[in-house]
């Protein structure tokens, strides 16, 4: 359609008509010709009439159901406006690949890329419209259970593979029935609640907010997400949904984003009881007014904002814009003229689990697994005959993580298929040990797990959290493996000295135990569908662990928030760390530094760093440099090696962080072989947000340095010039 048709077919619209296209339903139960409206919608109208004048739809299974959606919608709508329809794929569809936490620890933009490539095919072919997804928000706090959806506690990251994501998912044209639109969420600053607590109120300074947490959602909407969703908590006082500096102020005006904002999940609703609407209709109004299109599953825009417009409290002005932005979306979908999209059972049927998603999403798999440590006993030796697979884990299908489908288990390989496939003449106990839930005790099996673990040449001991530990509404306030576990960790460590311990997990955990008594230590975060292939591969040695940690992990909560990027204070702690320094910024009773930091990761094989250069000492506004590392191969093994590059500005007019990530790169290295990694670096990438509110850099020596954090080396040191000022 044409905009002018889009504007025609918004003139014939009733006011409530109008307003049906802001309302998303939950309409996730479709049985035949039955239509089940599910959550707060249902409550308060029947699904007949919901489904009349709905405009969007979020959670189905798939194609099938996808096009009922659709048909059974069509034949009610008098202006035969096809619906939207929502899923919220965040790691993979049929196929999973591992959460987003550990995907970051890839710090592969291309890899992110690839498994976002292979989950746009399989939600088109399910009939989704839009993913909500990315979610980009920066989190510091392993508390919060909603840190594994996100790819890192760095923006730099969240930013980049951000963008990947939507390049992929979206694709060149929304028209072509094989791409998805984006939804990148939770707009703002969601990963720092309180207390690291879901839902919690968020304050933060404007310099934190715009140098922390917004960038993130900026880039994904420049790589072109068309939908943003506003967060859950309240920003400073004010209801993200409901806050204008954020939806007016910063994205409509500041950042030109002229696409659909859609609410969270009854988050216009929760204006009341987020105490800043006196009801449901106060609370239709000032998200509309904030310049939230979409009311996510509540009735509040469909009740009142008819009502609201008569009364002169609404502009229709504002109403038709929001509705324009709507139907411009479906447009530019296609669905005017092909409702269905991509829906399509056959294309389901081939590549749900299809061979080149499973080698995609174990090659994932691997890559994101983080080895913390290794005394020498990994990779197994070949001669290892007789393990013992011990612990709650050992079994596990649950190995996908929150957001995967539902039934996600059914096709999880497990860690003892995975072996079985790689090692047939492997001879494997399997023995679980102990229960994993916060409130197990059961130490019965303990003794059991280390007789068998005495009698084998080698154990794997798999451990960590239960799959609905994180994710939505799960914050934890102790971070250590729950249950039993550890008790049983010493049983079988002592029992068998070439363990090694595998775990499984959403969020960073307090690690200090295991730490020091375990002999290698492999994070395999949720590794999704190809679970065990990967595991197996890892420990043998077929793949070589190259994963770096995206989030540190602390030595107790009580260093939260803990951020690598942290500000300098007056009184820095001086080295050593581990032992308290008077008066300065530090703990009497932990060192100030994570167990493992940031960018951490061990391999088979050695790295050595051999040259940082600079190609010039100087850098002039809007000018560029560029920084050569040469990294080498020491080990024995191939394998890929991430060259982190960081910057410090040491003097400012404002408090900078004590290093900052500035650029990432893999590589992939034979024994003996080196490479010289180029970076580029722009003068834009020093700025900060300066004492009046602009985005300035300054004069003055900069420092780079590669490494990881608070574990820099080789740095080198240029002079950004005078006239580098922003005067904007
Ligand atoms: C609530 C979650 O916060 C959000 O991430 C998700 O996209 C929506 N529900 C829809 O399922």
């Amino acid at each position: 359609m044409t905009e002018q048709e889009l504007w025609k077919l918004l003139d014939n619209m009733s006011l409530e008509e109008k307003a049906g296209q802001l309302v998303q339903c939950n309409a996730g139960q479709f049985i035949e010709n039955h239509l089940e409206i599910t959550g707060p919608n249902g409550e308060s109208l029947p699904a007949e009439e919901l489904n009349r004048v709905m405009g969007s739809v979020l959670t189905f299974e798939d194609a099938k159901q996808a096009k009922a959606l659709q048909d059974k919608h069509l034949a009610a709508d008098p202006n035969k406006i096809p619906l939207l329809l929502m899923l919220d794929v965040i790691h993979g569809l049929r196929t999973t690949y591992p959460i987003p936490l550990a995907m970051g620890c890839s710090f592969d933009d291309g890899l992110m890329a690839e498994c976002a490539d292979m989950a746009r095919k399989e939600s088109a072919a399910c009939g989704v419209h839009v993913t909500f997804n990315p979610m980009v928000d920066t989190a510091r706090d392993a508390r919060w259970g909603r840190i594994l959806e996100t790819n890192s506690e760095e923006p730099l990251i969240n930013s980049r593979m951000g963008a990947a994501l939507v390049r992929a998912t979206q694709g060149d044209s929304l028209a072509d029935p094989g791409n998805v639109a984006c939804c990148v969420k939770h707009y703002a600053a969601y990963g720092a609640g309180e207390a690291g607590r879901d839902y919690n109120t968020v304050d933060v300074s404007e310099r934190m907010l715009r140098e922390t947490y917004l960038p993130a959602y900026k880039a994904c909407l420049r790589a072109g997400a068309r939908l943003i969703m506003p967060s859950f908590n309240a920003l400073n006082g004010v209801p993200s949904v409901a806050n204008k500096h954020l939806m007016n102020d910063i994205l409509r005006k500041e950042w030109g984003f002229n696409g659909v904002v859609i609410s969270d999940y009854d988050a216009v609703g929760e204006l009341v009881t987020h105490g800043i609407a006196e009801d449901l209709k106060d609370a239709a109004r000032l998200a509309m007014e904030a310049g939230c299109d979409i009311d996510m599953v509540k009735n509040a825009y469909y009740l009142h904002l008819a009502e609201l417009v008569r009364e002169g409290k609404v502009a229709e002005e504002k109403l038709n814009a929001a509705v324009m932005r709507v139907l411009r979306l479906k447009n530019e979908l296609g669905l005017f003229e092909n409702p269905y999209h991509g829906a399509d059972e056959e294309a389901e049927e081939k590549l749900y689990l299809c061979p080149e998603h499973r080698e995609i999403a174990r090659r994932a798999a691997e890559e994101t697994a983080v080895l913390l440590k290794n005394e020498g006993i990994l990779p197994f030796r070949k001669e290892v005959k007789r393990v013992a697979l011990i612990g709650p884990f050992a079994e596990e299908t649950r190995l996908n993580g929150f957001w995967s489908r539902p039934g996600a288990e059914r096709y999880t390989v497990t860690i003892p298929e995975g072996i079985r496939a790689l090692l047939p003449e492997v001879e494997l106990v399997t023995e679980k040990g102990c229960g994993v839930e916060i409130g197990d005790t059961d130490l019965s099996g303990i003794d059991r797990a280390a007789e068998i673990a005495a009698g084998a040449d080698a154990v794997i001991l798999a451990l960590g959290e239960p799959e609905n530990y994180s994710g939505e509404g799960r914050s934890r306030a102790e971070l250590t493996l729950p249950g039993p576990q550890l008790e049983l960790a010493r049983s079988v460590l002592q029992a068998n000295a070439n363990t090694a311990v595998i775990l499984f997990n959403g969020r960073p955990l307090v690690l200090n135990g295991l730490a020091r008594t375990a002999p290698a230590i492999l994070e395999m975060w949720y590794p999704g569908t190809e679970a065990g292939n990967a595991v197996a591969r890892l420990l043998w040695g077929e793949a070589n662990p190259c994963g770096k940690l995206s989030a540190g992990l602390p030595r107790s909560v009580g260093q939260y928030p803990m951020p690598y990027n942290r500000m300098n204070t007056g009184r820095p702690k001086p080295e050593p760390d581990d032992q308290p320094a008077p008066f300065s910024s530090c703990y009497l009773d932990m060192p100030n530094l994570p167990l493992y930091s940031f960018g951490y990761g061990l391999s088979y094989t050695s790295f050595a760093y051999e040259k940082l250069e600079l190609s010039r000492r100087t850098l002039e506004k809007g000018g560029m440099l560029q920084v050569t590392v040469t990294v080498r191969n020491t080990g024995s093994v191939p394998g890929k090696e991430t060259v982190q590059l960081y910057f410090r500005d040491p003097v400012a007019s404002v408090v900078r962080p004590v290093q900052q990530l500035l650029d990432y790169r893999k590589v992939f290295l034979n024994p003996g072989e080196a490479a010289e990694v180029v970076f580029t670096v722009r003068e834009e990438q020093f700025r900060f947000y300066g004492m009046n509110g602009e985005e300035i850099s300054e004069p003055g020596e900069i420092r780079i340095s590669t490494g990881y954090a608070d574990h820099l080396i080789l740095t080198e040191r240029f002079l950004l010039l005078p006239e580098s000022v922003n005067d904007h």
